[in-house]
């Protein structure tokens, strides 16, 4: 009896401090007053994918509803801008209507005044769950992983290639988002809206395509020796890329980091360097995609991006890409970012 009396107190006591810590652990702890949430790294994988891919629709419809008004001259500075903008502000908007499922989530993407309303943005939104069915056995198929909501961003690119965009270059247009916990980006997803494909990686896992295939680097000797660079700065990047790789190498100028990434992952070009500043949102699932395959982007001191909440979204240091052995690269690069003084 005694003992029994006993085992209950204690029993008691335990639960009223474990009552206690818990209260102490949701007001106290947690930054603005919330306990720590768990997320699963493939629900916020799978919702960043239908977030690109809705994002990219809409990119394509203003494009097609664009051209309908377009001489045969092409568009006017204005007609870019309009379009330019709405296309941009449209898929922002859907984007982050679909990451809102996270409630405080923290994301990533440029300042936008949201002048766009629902209305206007309803009538570009596709049926999200036609999107849903056509990638949702790959995206089962992509591992769990449980994260800190608090450690996690999403880096959000509604529309990169902007000036190819209103050119009509629309095979260098991609949409991007991107998961990130703490430094590092984990998971990368580039949609393509113009060709319909999605490629996406995780960190530790490996790459795949929205059809299905898994991707692996091309082999070395199989891949083109062609050096990407941006084309507002090809001519000043050509004998840098040459002198550094050899004088055989071909510097293509190619629009939107995210091309030129996928560029990279099918082995149709072998390094990607930029010279000047470029905002981490281009960058960011190009880099996951690059490490989830066992290469990386490193800035122009060799050292990796880093995407955590402290840091700068604006990298000025220029960038050096790769599937594979992305210091290699960087060594042969490296007395020559000296002379320029990029
Ligand atoms: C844009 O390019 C596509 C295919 O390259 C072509 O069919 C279309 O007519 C072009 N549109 C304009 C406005 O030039
Ligand atoms: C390689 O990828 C780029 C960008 O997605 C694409 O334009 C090109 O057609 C691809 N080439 C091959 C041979 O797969």
């Amino acid at each position: 009896m005694q003992v029994r009396l006993q085992a209950k107190n204690t029993f008691t006591l335990v639960m009223v401090i474990g009552f206690i810590y818990l209260a102490y652990l949701i007001f106290f702890q947690a930054g603005d007053g919330f306990p720590e949430i768990d997320i699963n790294l493939r629900d916020i994988a799978s919702y960043a994918v239908l977030a690109v891919e809705m994002g990219g629709r809409a990119v394509k419809k203003i494009h097609e509803e664009s051209g309908l008004h377009i001489s045969k001259k092409g568009l006017t500075d204005e007609g870019k801008d309009e379009l330019l903008t709405k296309a941009d502000l449209v898929s922002n908007y859907l984007i982050l209507d679909v990451l809102q499922r996270f409630p405080k989530l923290k994301i990533v993407s440029e300042e936008k005044d949201s002048k766009v309303t629902e209305q206007e943005a309803s009538r570009y939104r596709d049926d999200q769950y036609s999107i849903w069915l056509s990638v949702k056995d790959i995206l089962n198929k992509m591992p769990e992983r449980r994260l800190q909501l608090s450690d996690v961003q999403v880096y959000v690119d509604p529309l990169d290639a902007t000036q190819e965009y209103t050119e009509n270059l629309t095979q260098y247009v991609t949409v991007m988002t991107c998961v990130t916990h703490g430094d590092e980006p984990i998971f990368g997803a580039i949609y393509r809206p113009f060709f319909d494909e999605t490629i996406f990686g995780i960190n530790g896992w490996g790459v795949m395509s929205s059809s299905g295939s898994k991707l692996t680097p091309v082999d070395l000797d199989k891949t083109i020796k062609t050096v990407v660079v941006s084309r507002s700065h090809a001519g000043k990047v050509e004998s840098f890329a040459k002198s550094a790789f050899g004088q055989e190498t071909q510097v293509e100028p190619a629009g939107g980091s995210g091309y030129k990434t996928l560029r990279l992952v099918n082995g149709t070009a072998e390094v990607y360097v930029h010279t000047t500043a470029i905002k981490k949102w281009d960058t960011c699932a190009g880099d996951a995609i690059l490490r989830a395959m066992g290469g990386s982007m490193l800035d122009l001191e060799g050292n990796p991006l880093k995407y955590g909440q402290n840091e700068p979204v604006l990298n000025q240091k220029g960038l050096l890409a790769s599937v594979r052995i992305p210091y290699t690269y960087f060594k042969k690069v490296q007395p020559f970012v000296k002379d320029s003084k990029l």
